[in-house]
């Protein structure tokens, strides 16, 4: 029987942004820009680039912002018609998707990923679905989460998109224990979420983009608090191992986690520079700063 197909996908966007402060503070992480558009909106149109249709965005306090973005801005179009600036009026509704696709919940209180993915529960249904962490952005010449769809339709169960990492930084992330780890996909037997470098199975670590089966709310259902005292989705995800298929996929891509502000500059800068249209200029102001510290 062929795996169902993936039409959903879960955006939790209800966290702090701790490590963000002060612009987190009174505004979104997930609407931090990289160079012209929000976090949130890479996201969705990643989604998108997979064959989504549903999208379930958690929401908490102070995020309204992200529901204006997905919205009509009947005023600022009327105004830029008005003018005739018709690409404008296109860049702000070319990204969104039909009426209705999108869904919010809120969670009510940030208590992990985990947490998160559970409030979405009765939105995301009894078939498998997709997780998107918006703040985890993947350049690449094929979407992300199409690259996991795409080895989904083979291996089916669960699917989490991996990559090396230095064994110092594991404890950064959730990390795979498996027999494989030199596999495209290597069959996941064990996950821990941040391992100290001594401890950790592996340096194969998970970033946020996942297909999971829905006995993953089951697990969530638990509330069981692990490290940082927060619900994580990697422990329900362990649960699910053994019962039934579980790989992590190496993406083709590069990762930046725009959750932090030295990863975010640095997708700012790789994001310009992957535009024909900004390339020039970006590459001059690299060149020109690489010159200064060169002087240094
Ligand atoms: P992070 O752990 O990176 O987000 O979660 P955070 O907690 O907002 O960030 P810091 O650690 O305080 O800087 C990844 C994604 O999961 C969401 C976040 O909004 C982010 O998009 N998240 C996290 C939730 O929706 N709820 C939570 O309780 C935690």
């Amino acid at each position: 029987m062929p795996n169902a197909p993936i039409r959903t996908a879960v955006f939790p966007v209800a966290g702090y942004g701790t490590r963000f402060l002060p612009a987190t503070k009174a505004m979104a992480k997930e609407m931090l820009t990289v160079v012209d558009k929000p976090l949130i909106q890479y996201g969705l149109e990643e989604a998108m680039a997979a064959g989504i249709t549903r999208f379930v965005l958690v929401t908490g306090r102070g995020k309204q912002a992200i529901e204006d973005h997905f919205d009509l801005a009947y005023e600022l179009q009327a105004t830029l018609k008005a003018r005739g600036k018709e690409a404008a009026v296109a860049e702000i509704t070319d990204y969104l998707p039909p009426p209705g696709a999108i869904h919010y919940v809120r969670q009510r209180e940030a208590l992990g990923l985990g947490h998160a993915v559970w409030c979405a529960r009765e939105l995301a249904g009894e078939a498998p679905f997709a997780v998107v962490s918006p703040d985890d952005l993947v350049l690449s010449r094929t979407a992300c989460l199409k690259q996991l769809v795409d080895a989904y339709e083979t291996l089916g169960g669960n699917l989490t998109a991996v990559m090396d990492v230095p064994r110092a930084d594991t404890a950064r992330y959730g990390v795979l224990a498996t027999p494989d780890p030199d596999s495209r996909t290597p069959r996941v037997d064990g996950l821990v979420e941040k391992p100290a470098p001594e401890a950790a199975p592996s340096t194969l670590s998970i970033i946020g983009r996942y297909i999971l089966q829905p006995e993953i709310f089951e697990e969530l259902g638990r509330h069981e608090r692990s490290v940082g005292g927060e619900i994580q989705l990697t422990d329900a995800m362990a649960a699910l191992i053994g019962r039934q298929p579980f790989h992590g996929l190496r993406f083709e891509g590069e990762r930046f986690d725009c959750g932090t502000k030295d990863g975010w500059l640095a997708a700012n800068i790789a994001y310009a520079l992957a535009d024909p249209a900004r390339r020039a200029a970006a590459a001059a102001t690299v060149r020109r700063f690489a010159a200064e510290l060169d002087r240094d």
